[in-house]
C-alpha cells in the first residue's frame, strides 16, 4: 500500500491530522493498534480551548460538541475553606467547552469512515524503516499477516508508549521528564455536577469536580502512584471528596452511581526535537503534560494544526521550509504548556517532599491568587488560550 502521510496512531493528534490534510487534499492512511470499540470508549479528559473548538468546528464535525459541550466560565480555586472564582470571560474574554476527548474521537472517527478514507483498526506498526530516507516504510500487522506502508512523511501519532520515538536513533532526541509520586484517581458518576470547575488544595490532598453533562460529574481525588482504582470502595470515594471539597454537610457534591474508574499518573515529559528526516512526532508521542491544567488534547491538536499547515505547503510548492521548521515551530508553546501544568499542579497537589515551609509558601501563593486580580488573569489566560496556533 502506498499514501502521502503514513498516521500512526487514531488518537485526537491522528485523526485531527488525517481530517487537516484531506481538507489540503492531501491523502493519508491511519493505522491504529487498537479496536475501534476500545479507542471510542477510553476515558480521557475534556476541556477545549477555543482554538480546539474552531479546528473542530472548521473541518465541519462541531455539530455534536456544538449541541451537546457545555460552556465552561468558571474555574473555581479552593483552599482553606473559601474560594477563588476565575470569571473566565471577565478575566479573558474567552471561556472553554467541556466536552469528553473520547466523543472528540468518536466524531473524527465517525466522519473518516464515513467519507470512506483509510483509517484501519487493529493495526500495530511494528518498526519504520528509512524514516531520514525520501521513501519510509511502515512495518504494521493486521489480522495476523505482515504488511507495509510506503509514504513520503511518516506522522507519528501514537501516543507516549508508541514506537515512533523509539524509532529515532539514539542521540537525535533529547528528554526532559518530571515524574510525580501520584496519580488521579477519576470517576465517572449518574450525578448533577457542581456548577463550576473546581479544584482543590486540601490538607489530604487535592480534588477535582468537573462534568461531561447536567447529569454526569467527573471527580478526581489525588492518590498515590501505587495506589490501585479498586482499593477505593465508593464509600471511601465519597467521604475523601467531600472532605477535600470543605463539603462538612455533605450537601454540595451530590452522590450518585460510580459506574466508571480509572487511575492516570502524572508526568511532565518533553522530548525534542519532534522530527527526525521525514518521520514527525505529535501529541503525547512527544510531550506529557499532568493534567491539572487541562492540556493534553489541546497541545496535540496545536501539533496537527502546525503539522498539517508544513505538510500542505510541502505538497503545494515543494518547499520543505515549513514542515524543517515544524519542532521549531512547536518548541516554546509546548514548553509553555508544560510550564502551566506543572504549576497548577504544584499550586494543588499535597507533596510527600514538602516540608511545613513549602506547605505555607503554597497556601500563601493560593492567599496572593485570591486577592490579586492579575495574577488570576495571568491563571485564566493560560487556561483559555496557551494552545493558539496560526492555521
Ligand atoms: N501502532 C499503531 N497505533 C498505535 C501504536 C502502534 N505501534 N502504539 C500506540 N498506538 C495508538 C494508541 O492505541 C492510541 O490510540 O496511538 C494512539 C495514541 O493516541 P493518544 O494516546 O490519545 O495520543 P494523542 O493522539 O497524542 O492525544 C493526546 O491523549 O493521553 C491523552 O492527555 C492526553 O489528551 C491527550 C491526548
Ligand atoms: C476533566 O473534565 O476530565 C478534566 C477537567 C480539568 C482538568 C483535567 C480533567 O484539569
Amino acid at each position: 500500500m502506498k499514501t502521502q502521510v503514513a498516521i500512526i496512531g487514531a488518537g485526537p493528534a491522528g485523526l485531527f491530522l488525517a481530517h487537516l490534510l484531506k481538507r489540503h487534499g492531501i491523502e493519508s492512511v491511519v493505522l491504529e493498534a487498537r479496536s475501534r470499540e476500545y479507542v471510542e470508549a477510553r476515558v480521557r479528559a475534556g476541556v477545549l480551548e477555543s482554538g480546539t473548538i474552531d479546528t473542530l468546528n472548521n473541518l465541519g464535525l462541531g455539530e455534536r460538541m456544538m449541541r451537546e459541550g457545555l460552556v465552561d466560565n468558571g474555574l473555581d480555586m479552593r483552599f482553606r475553606g473559601r474560594t477563588i472564582h476565575l470569571d473566565l470571560p471577565g478575566l479573558t474574554g474567552r471561556s472553554v467547552k467541556i466536552y469528553g476527548q473520547q466523543e472528540v474521537v468518536k466524531d473524527l472517527i465517525g466522519a473518516r469512515l464515513a467519507e470512506g478514507d483509510p483509517l484501519i483498526f487493529e493495526a500495530e506498526v511494528v518498526r519504520i524503516e528509512g524514516a531520514d530516507t525520501a521513501s519510509p516504510r511502515v512495518h504494521y500487522r493486521h489480522q495476523g499477516e505482515a504488511r507495509t506502508l510506503d509514504c513520503t512523511f511518516v506522522a507519528g501519532c501514537d501516543g507516549f508508549h508508541g514506537v515512533s520515538r523509539a524509532a529515532v536513533p539514539e542521540g537525535v532526541i533529547t528528554t526532559y521528564t518530571r515524574n510525580y509520586d501520584f496519580a488521579w484517581l477519576g470517576v465517572l458518576v449518574k450525578a448533577p455536577p457542581l456548577p463550576d470547575m473546581t479544584y482543590t488544595n486540601h490538607d489530604r490532598g487535592f480534588a477535582l469536580c468537573s462534568r461531561r453533562s447536567m447529569s454526569i460529574s467527573r471527580l478526581y481525588l489525588q492518590v498515590h502512584a501505587s495506589d490501585r482504582p479498586e482499593n477505593w470502595s465508593d464509600a471511601q470515594i465519597w467521604d475523601e471528596l467531600h472532605t477535600r471539597v470543605f463539603d462538612a454537610d455533605r450537601t454540595e457534591i451530590k452522590e450518585g452511581e460510580i459506574f466508571q474508574r480509572d487511575m492516570a499518573q502524572l508526568r511532565a515529559f518533553i522530548a525534542s526535537p519532534m522530527q527526525y528526516g521525514n518521520l514527525f512526532l505529535a501529541g503525547d508521542a512527544v510531550h506529557i503534560v499532568p493534567p491539572t491544567g487541562a492540556k493534553g488534547m489541546n497541545m496535540a491538536v496545536a501539533d496537527a494544526r502546525v503539522l498539517a499547515r508544513g505538510m500542505a505547503a510541502y505538497f503545494s510548492n515543494g518547499s520543505r521550509a515549513a514542515l524543517d521548521r515544524y519542532s521549531e515551530e512547536c518548541g516554546l508553546r509546548v514548553w509553555k504548556t508544560i510550564r502551566y501544568s506543572a504549576y497548577m499542579t504544584g499550586l494543588l497537589h499535597r507533596f510527600s517532599e514538602h516540608s511545613e515551609f513549602d506547605r505555607g509558601m503554597q497556601l500563601t501563593e493560593l492567599e496572593f491568587i485570591s486577592q490579586s486580580e492579575a495574577a488570576q488573569r495571568t491563571i485564566a489566560e493560560q487556561y483559555v488560550k496557551l494552545s493558539d496556533v496560526a492555521d
